[in-house]
């Protein structure tokens, strides 16, 4: 990477989470999954890594947290590798929705031939009900496995907000019937939102979500171990969803104000993916990087308060856009 000093960029990187911390006060944990409520919500961190494997981190890094809605995005591009693209695009469209992540309207009023894009919890219902394997212990296993090649190390499931999540989604069970109802589930309810609620529930942290936004910044290669993850075709179609649909209806904000293709979640991590600009007017970064955030403060649309804010400085300061 062509930079002039590591410190003074994780100086930087030091600085700015203290700068954006403050920004927590504009969000709440997620109340309505009881073990994501009780977090502190003051918790800020960030990691970000370039092509050459050089990691920054600043602020409440050490903390592993879930991967949630961020799933979705993965959930996507496993699929999209195992079936080819054309599959699922036949069933989940890539058109955001302007409704809540978690919303019945669409259905209700546009009763749509397939869901309108894989980051809203239909759409995510419905592929990962997809997922290779005849039980949802074979198809959660195919995702993990998925996951850990990626970032390199085994993965594990938080149990407790597993539970969690599992005894208060009423709201997602009574999506599932609409879903069942519209046939597009497969499978049975109980068993889809199970292995939805899995892979909401794998942990993570913001140097795991770093290393992966890196690979979808570079198109499914990983230009730290050279191997290939996944095809140009996919990535290009996982970064547009990021950037329509990504933080959900806070997506035209973060495109214009932050510009980096991101896919954000309740446990208030956000993975985000630079590609290289190499007629960037600064040298941070250049050769594109991976960004890994963590502020369990979220807003009304389900995003890190603090950590958009964080990455709006970021992304100004050192000309990330991609647009
Ligand atoms: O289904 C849910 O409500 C959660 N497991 C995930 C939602 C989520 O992360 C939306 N993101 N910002």
């Amino acid at each position: 990477m062509l930079v002039q000093s590591t410190s003074r960029i994780q100086e930087q990187l030091e600085a700015w989470v203290e700068d954006n911390k403050g920004h927590a006060v504009l969000g709440t944990t997620a109340q309505y999954i009881p073990a994501l409520g009780k977090e502190d919500p003051s918790q800020l961190g960030i990691c970000m890594v370039d092509d050459d494997g050089n990691y920054y981190c600043a602020g409440d890094t050490d903390k592993e947290f879930t991967l949630q809605s961020i799933s979705k995005a993965l959930t996507f591009i496993a699929l999209s590798c195992h079936y080819g693209l054309e599959f699922v695009l036949e069933r989940v469209d890539v058109e955001p929705t302007g409704e809540a992540f978690n919303s019945i309207i669409p259905f209700e009023i546009h009763r749509p031939n397939k869901p309108f894009n894989p980051f809203i919890n239909a759409g995510a219902i419905t592929i990962s009900a997809l997922l290779p394997g005849q039980t949802g212990q074979k198809k959660y296993e195919f995702l993990l496995h998925f996951l850990e090649e990626l970032v390199g190390h085994p993965l594990e499931l938080d149990k407790e907000v597993y539970d969690s999540e599992w005894q208060s989604s009423h709201r997602n069970r009574a999506l599932a019937y609409y879903l069942k109802e519209a046939k597009f589930l497969e499978i049975e309810v109980e068993e889809a939102l199970d292995i939805y609620i899995r892979q909401c529930a794998i942990k993570v942290s913001t140097r795991d979500l770093a290393l992966i936004g890196l690979i979808i910044a570079y198109d499914g290669f990983n230009p730290i171990t050279k191997v290939k993850h996944f095809s140009e075709e996919i990535a290009q179609v996982a970064k547009v969803l990021m950037v329509t649909c990504g933080m959900y209806n806070s997506s035209g904000n973060f495109a214009a104000h932050v510009g980096i293709p991101a896919k954000s979640g309740v446990s208030g991590g956000i993975m985000a993916a630079v590609p290289p600009k190499l007629h960037s007017q600064t040298y941070e970064f250049r050769a594109g990087a991976g960004i890994g955030v963590y502020g369990p403060a979220i807003d009304v649309q389900g995003n890190s308060a603090a950590g958009t804010m964080m990455l709006r400085q970021i992304s100004k300061e050192w000309d990330l856009s991609i647009f």
